[in-house]
């Protein structure tokens, strides 16, 4: 275990319901930051590791059902892996973490989708990242709705209620209203172009 935690001011979310095109806006925009020269690590929640894997298979193939709970101690197990084996790892050697997903996700969907007590999300997440979150969050907005339209495949959770939905967007948003330091909340119901463009310059990226 590290005795200090790293600095984690490079590590990087971008957070969205379901079809907000979060893995397409993170895409854009870690080249464009690599394309300043600097080192970008790109990672994917849940998995990214060996034991994540197995977990986001348990957690999503809807083989099994675990209980809300447990469903959010499998998201926080998987992430610690991640972090620790990857992001961390990542953030030593100077790169940027730009990540689809992080544990913020976790207290939109177990927090407001299943209706945990966030503080109980909170901690479960804080001891499993060891107190390394992300220091910027880029929500992706788009309704409930335009979001489930968009899907193709969906997943155990993905397949979830539309009110489920709505739960989780009013979640996001009253997350990003409360820690306004550390989200950047774009509109991303325009078209790909301009979503990635907004983004990129409000990172100052651009
Ligand atoms: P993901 O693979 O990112 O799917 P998508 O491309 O649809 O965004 O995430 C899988 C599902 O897991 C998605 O429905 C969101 C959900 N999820 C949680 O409920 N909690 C979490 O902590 C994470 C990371 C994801």
């Amino acid at each position: 275990m590290n005795e200090r935690p790293p600095d984690a001011s490079r590590y990087l979310a971008f957070e969205g319901v379901e079809g907000a095109g979060k893995s397409s806006v993170a895409g854009a925009i870690g080249d464009m930051l690599s394309r300043t020269g600097v080192d970008v690590v790109r990672v994917r929640e849940p998995g990214g590791t060996p034991v994540g894997e197995r977990i986001r298979d348990i957690l999503l193939s809807g083989e099994v059902n675990p209980l809300p709970r447990s469903e959010a101690a499998l998201f926080a197990a998987a992430r610690g892996q991640l972090v620790s084996e990857v992001v961390i790892p990542a953030l030593e050697t100077g790169a940027w973490v730009v990540s689809d997903r992080s544990a913020y996700s976790s207290l939109a969907y177990q927090g407001g989708g299943r209706g945990l007590p966030l503080d109980e999300v909170h901690r479960l997440n804080d001891i499993a990242l060891g107190g390394v979150w992300p220091s910027t969050v880029v929500l992706l907005r788009v309704g409930a709705n335009d979001g489930l339209t968009r899907q193709s495949d969906p997943d155990r959770i993905g397949g979830e209620t539309e009110e489920f939905f709505e739960a989780v967007v009013a979640a996001f948003d009253e997350l990003a209203a409360s820690e306004p330091e550390r989200f950047i909340v774009v509109d991303a119901t325009r078209p790909l172009k301009t979503v990635i463009a907004e983004v990129a310059e409000k990172l100052g990226v651009a």
